[in-house]
């Protein structure tokens, strides 16, 4: 008894400290704190289709800049899981990261920008010219009172359903665009004992981008947006619609979703035990770099059902914290980061497209041609589950209501929790 209490104690000390510092390509011990000179990157990229864009970023700096050495900071956990718990202790405890992975929108400009914590970066984007190089729409997600406080490394695209090529061909099915078509697909697939959507909400945010999707599709971009600013209720009739729709896309996903997380549920999709995969695009870069799979052969991808012609938009970003001793280093990084090799770099690897608007295309498959084009006309919505639509509270609050929603499938209790999480909406 004594002896299984003091493994667990080890155990868990264990993993607190692997997950305060997964690794480094700098001198790697995992304990930097305020002062050092370490240029240290926090974000949640570690591992199965996450990290290998960021790398490809560490080591363009790293040639260019071989004397500031890095510490690769990442904390596991899909979706900043893990990570903004993380990072909030340490900025609560004065001891930032230099730099970190901070989503344009609302997670950005309510959270760490009003609480007074990142320094401005308007004369970095002087200096590099920036202020048209980035889409006007993307500049002022990491804007606040006319001030510029961090840089979108690119633009992932939530509102994406991926399919399996082989399943789809097999069972002569057409990749659904609207609500009906996917249910009529759905149901031939359950017939022939085909997992018609995958899902692994081990990690529940995965529930609450699926049904963002969903509230996108039924909602058009305009009435989406006034949920997160308080001009549409809960419990108007179009989101009762988007609940109900959801309840019965969840009648088609694989039993054990709970125990799986977003690239588990991806798997499904690519070894063919499951039909369809609601998730955003870097699941592309798990797909064709971890598992090897090829765009448009092994799987093929449509907007969500019913938002053609609109783009969830998520910008992973990074800034720079105040009170940090290295900032011209986290400037020389930033400007690797903002910059059309750099951005080159990453994006084709992480599934996103670029920020910029004058990247290289050729440098993209045909997944990140088409996304590029679609952004530059779509109507651009911001993401809830991914922290640009609204503020951590109330992103914590539904995804507890997803959750529960998941399991209990009780649409009116749903509806209340979302109307009452919406107390938190500024
Ligand atoms: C981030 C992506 C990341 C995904 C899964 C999103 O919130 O913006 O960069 O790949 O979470 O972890």
């Amino acid at each position: 008894m004594k002896k299984s209490i003091w493994v667990s104690i080890v155990l868990i000390c264990s993993l607190v400290l692997s997950a305060c510092s997964s690794s480094s390509s700098g001198n790697g011990d995992g304990g930097d704190k305020k002062g050092s000179d370490k240029l240290e990157i926090f974000s949640w990229w570690t591992g199965a289709g996450e990290e290998d864009g960021l790398k490809a970023l560490i080591k363009l700096f790293e040639d260019k800049y071989p004397d500031v050495p890095i510490e690769n900071a990442a904390v596991a956990g899909g979706a900043g899981t893990n990570a903004k718990a993380v990072l909030a202790s340490r900025m609560q405890g004065n001891d930032p990261p230099a730099t970190f992975q901070v989503h344009g929108g609302a997670e950005l400009n309510e959270g760490w920008v009003a609480a007074d914590k990142m320094e401005t970066l308007n004369d970095l984007y002087e200096k590099e010219g920036w202020n048209d190089k980035f889409p006007k729409d993307l500049i002022d997600m990491v804007s606040k009172d006319g001030n510029i406080y961090s840089v979108p490394v690119n633009i992932h695209r939530g509102n994406v359903l991926w399919y399996n090529k082989k399943i789809f061909e097999e069972n002569g099915l057409e990749a659904p665009t609207t609500f009906d078509a996917f249910f009529e697909a759905a149901e031939k697939l359950k017939a022939k004992g085909i997992t018609p959507l995958a899902l692994g909400d081990k990690e529940p945010w995965t529930a609450t981008h699926l049904f963002e999707t969903v509230l996108l599709g039924k909602l058009g971009t305009e009435d989406y947006g006034k949920l997160w600013t308080g001009e549409l209720s809960f419990d108007d009739a179009k989101v009762k619609d988007a609940v109900d729709t959801f309840k019965k896309m969840l009648g088609y996903i694989n039993e054990d979703h709970s125990s799986r997380n977003w690239q588990d549920a991806s798997q499904l999709v690519a070894n063919g035990e499951a039909a369809m995969n609601v998730m955003g695009d870097w699941a592309k870069g798990y797909f064709v770099n971890d598992l090897k799979l090829k765009v448009n052969e092994d799987f093929g991808y449509v907007p969500t059902p019913e938002t053609e012609g609109q783009f969830m938009v998520i910008t992973d970003t990074f800034g720079l914290p105040k009170g940090v001793s290295n900032a011209d280093d986290v400037k020389k990084f930033l400007a690797v980061l903002g910059s059309v090799e750099g951005q080159d770099a990453f994006n084709p690897l992480k599934g996103s497209i670029p920020a910029r608007i004058d990247a290289d295309v050729s440098k993209y498959d045909q997944y990140g041609k088409d996304t590029i084009e679609d952004f530059k006309e779509a109507k651009l919505a911001a993401s809830l589950a991914h922290g640009s639509a609204a503020s951590e509270g109330f992103l914590t609050k539904v995804n507890q209501a997803v959750n529960i929603f998941v399991t209990q499938k009780d649409a009116k209790q749903f509806v209340d929790s979302l109307k009452s999480a919406a107390s938190e909406l500024k």
